[in-house]
């Protein structure tokens, strides 16, 4: 038996017990006559003592050859300790150590594995295994691994059956690009790794399931930031007989379920935007509403005067910036380089300071009167002492920036607080989105996403104005699901392919078996993907995947520890027929 007992579990009631504990050697101190030993494992940290009177000479002699993470199993008494510590449960006792052995020895690791390391991220990818062992990273997994069986059983105790679909497939079109296998057996040919269940998810409707769930792997080619690993993991969810109201019904149900649980917070009700408002309001399709600063659009109050910048922009809009007035001539300029920077893009900022005593000092006080600018402020809900932002340019390009200026200042002045939860439903998504690069319209979800009836005629002359029956949950300010109810009948889906850009022949060839399953009896039926890495992360008060998937990739989708991508040798390439050309 290599343990009785945990390295987390020994108390004060269990003194006078022999005991035999394994764990890992957080920390070995040695006083000539007495070493005490901090031993670890996932359950917390017991102090073993060796001493030179009580303890056998052999025992410390080895004792004394301890290194940082040696494993090892001891023996011993469980002890009062004599100066207690009161930061860990264990902290009451100790181990007057009799045996010991040990199990391995270990290499001085390459960072400390304390929950404040010295190891910078690069090095702690390359050894996660070592990453794991702290407690953040630890914690973490667990946290997920505690969210994953809430969601289980919730989705089951609702009825739901979770499925296993297949990751060898064809590929599904969800806007980025496949990661794909070779196939031995069918020489030149390729599977692809699923973007999403979404086709399986489907045909499992048209098969009767009903209510269909599965926390599931997804693979996609895109580009890394925070919020996106190349393979992730959703809650994918399908439901047949249903409108949108009871899809956003019972996964606004799950989501409070979560939040009540792990939080132990309530949420009554979530609030609804349209996608129109979204862009309009907050010039993001996933607006955090935890805080203001709504956008308030000031082309009838700022398009009169001789401000050709302002006059000939399709789009001029502001924020009130909360306390704003306050900062000096060199913080604003500061923000002004900021919106400047290219991976923002504006060309300039305009402000006005509202001042205490109710006067507007602005930038561009040559064109604008105490009067307009008083306008500004009534637009932009700007009170005394705050400072209005504003910028101009094409609607779309100034409602990201303004966007991103929004967020920057929101997470400067403190306002995203990690323990306070905003979900939010976007809804009446449009269904096609104009692509400047090819030239044409794709689908703003995927292409199985069914249009709002009353739309149907746009499709022809307005492709752009059709709205989906699409929706998106929010969470402090992340998408953290997406859904639609789905088109089901063969010719809807063939118009749709059609206003793709897809031929007849090419929609036959790539989705030929869900036309064909259409004209089985497919019921009505719509779903939701929520994004569990994301969730699981924001949960957690944070934004950022990484640390809640046990072994990620890095920003450029490579695995630092097993070193993937890798090549492959001549033999494999030639067994899969293919021949490279780099
Ligand atoms: P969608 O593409 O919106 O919908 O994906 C659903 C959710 O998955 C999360 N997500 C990601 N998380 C981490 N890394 C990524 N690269 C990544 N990409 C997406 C997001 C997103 O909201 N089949 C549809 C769902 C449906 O219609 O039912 C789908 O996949 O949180």
């Amino acid at each position: 038996m290599y343990r009785s007992h945990s390295c987390g579990e020994l108390r004060t009631s269990d003194i006078d017990k022999q005991v035999t504990l394994s764990g890992w050697v957080q920390k070995a101190r040695d006083k000539g006559f007495m070493i005490w030993v901090d031993l670890r494992d996932r359950y917390g940290i017991t102090q073993l003592i060796f001493d030179e009177e009580r303890t056998p000479a052999a025992v410390v002699e080895k004792a004394k050859t301890l290194g940082r993470e040696f494993v090892i199993q001891v023996k011993g008494n469980v002890i009062e300790r004599e100066s207690k510590n009161p930061n860990i449960p264990t902290g009451d006792i100790e181990i007057l150590v009799t045996e010991l052995e040990i199990l391995n020895e270990a290499l001085v690791p390459p960072f400390t594995i304390e929950d404040e390391t010295d190891g910078g991220e690069d090095i702690r990818m390359k050894y996660r295994y070592l990453d794991i062992r702290r407690n953040p990273v630890k914690n973490s997994l667990m946290f997920r691994h505690q969210v994953a069986m809430k969601v289980r059983n919730y989705l089951s105790d609702e009825g739901f059956v979770e499925v296993e679909t297949p990751y060898l497939i064809k590929s599904t079109p969800e806007g980025a690009r496949d990661f794909v296998v070779p196939s031995r057996m069918n020489e030149g040919q390729f599977y692809a790794l699923p973007q999403s269940p979404q086709t399986f998810k489907q045909l499992l409707m048209v098969g009767g399931m009903d209510k269909y769930f599965q926390i599931v792997k997804c693979f996609r080619d895109e580009d890394l930031r925070a919020d996106r690993q190349p393979e992730f993991t959703q809650i994918d969810c399908e439901m047949a007989f249903v409108e949108q109201e009871d899809i956003l019904h019972i996964f606004e149900g799950l989501t409070k379920h979560l939040i009540k649980d792990i939080k132990g917070i309530n949420i009554e009700h979530f609030p609804r935007m349209t996608y129109d408002e979204a862009m309009q309001t907050y010039g993001n399709d996933k607006p955090d509403i935890r805080f203001g600063m709504k956008f308030g659009e000031l082309n009838v109050v700022s398009q009169h005067k001789e401000f050709k910048v302002f006059n000939e922009a399709e789009l001029v809009v502001g924020i009130a910036v909360p306390g704003g007035a306050s900062y000096t001539r060199k913080e604003i300029d500061k923000l002004v380089d900021w919106v400047k920077r290219p991976q923002v893009g504006a060309l300039g900022m305009v402000y006005v300071k509202c001042n205490e005593d109710g006067s507007f000092k602005s930038s561009v006080d040559k064109f604008y009167d105490q009067e307009d600018l008083s306008k500004w402020a009534e637009v932009t809900g700007a009170k005394k002492g705050d400072l209005i932002c504003v910028l101009s340019g094409a609607k779309n390009k100034v409602r990201g920036q303004l966007s991103a200026l929004r967020m920057e200042l929101a997470e400067r002045l403190g306002l995203r607080n990690p323990e306070e939860f905003a979900p939010l439903w976007v809804v009446d998504f449009p269904l096609l989105e104009w692509d400047e690069d090819t030239e044409r319209y794709h689908a703003m979800h995927h292409p199985f996403t069914s249009p709002k009836p009353d739309d149907i005629p746009l499709l022809d002359s307005k492709p752009g104005d059709v709205r989906a029956n699409a929706y998106d949950l929010v969470l402090n300010g992340n998408e953290i699901g997406g859904g639609s109810i789905r088109i089901h009948d063969k010719e809807t889906q063939a118009l749709m392919f059609d206003h793709l850009g897809f031929t007849p022949e090419e929609a036959k060839e790539q989705f030929g078996f869900l036309m064909d399953a259409f004209q089985y009896g497919a019921p009505p039926h719509g779903g939701i993907a929520f994004g569990f890495d994301r969730l699981v992360a924001i949960l957690g008060g944070q934004e950022t995947i990484r640390d809640f998937i046990a072994f990620p990739k890095n920003n450029n989708g490579r695995d630092v520890m097993i070193d993937a991508p890798a090549n492959i040798d001549q033999e494999q390439l030639k067994e899969l027929s293919i021949k490279l050309d780099i």
